[in-house]
């Protein structure tokens, strides 16, 4: 496999669209408005031959923890083409983008999906590490989170999205 791991470029958003309405069907519509509402953040795109096959993008959020706010990430959307799924192209986005979150001194990533798909990815359920989810829409064993070396053992508490993921009706099961 050639695929290439780099930052999305401005010239990819058509193709990033494209892609999430493939791999997301019915709810391609609302993934693309969310990602199109989100604050700047890491943004990978899976390029093969030209072609953009699979992206991830982190966006921030805020962990309300007892002692501060602590500004963390959150990993959403994340989407393959159905016909490149299952080689391995989605691990590898979530990784190189934990990688770079980790070097830059991000303490934790959060997310809401399968624990079956995130659990290889090293996610494990945000309750056990002492985090809250932002809203009881979210199953509890899809609430996931994966620390990173920044993290202290005071940083729990609830995370708090932005105002996007309400305004886009994004949080928990719809
Ligand atoms: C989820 C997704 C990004 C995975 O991408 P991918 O490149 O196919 O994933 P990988 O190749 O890294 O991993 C594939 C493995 O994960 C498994 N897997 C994929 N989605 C899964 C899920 N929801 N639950 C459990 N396992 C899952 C596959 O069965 C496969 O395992 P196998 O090869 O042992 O059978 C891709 O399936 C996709 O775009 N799905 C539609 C959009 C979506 O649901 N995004 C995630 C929202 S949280």
């Amino acid at each position: 496999m050639t695929v290439l791991l780099r930052p999305e470029r401005p010239s990819d958003r058509v193709e990033v669209h494209a892609l999430h309405r493939a791999a997301f069907g019915d709810h391609g519509d609302a993934v693309v408005g969310l990602l199109d509402g989100l604050s700047p953040g890491l943004s990978l795109v899976a390029e093969d031959d030209g072609r953009v096959v699979g992206h991830v993008r982190f966006s921030p959020a805020l962990l309300d923890a007892p002692r501060q706010l602590v500004p963390v990430q959150t990993l959403s959307p994340l989407a393959v083409l159905p016909e490149r799924q299952r080689q391995g192209i989605g691990a590898s986005l979530v990784r190189a983008g934990l990688e770079q979150l980790a070097a830059s001194g991000v303490p934790v990533v959060f997310l809401e999906g399968d624990p079956a798909y995130y659990g290889r990815l090293e996610f494990v359920a945000g309750a056990g590490l002492g985090f809250r989810r932002p809203s009881l829409r979210v199953p509890e064993p899809a609430f996931q989170a994966v620390l990173l070396p920044a993290h202290e053992p005071w940083m729990t508490g609830t995370l708090v999205y932005p105002d996007v993921f309400w305004r886009h009706d994004a949080v928990g099961l719809r």
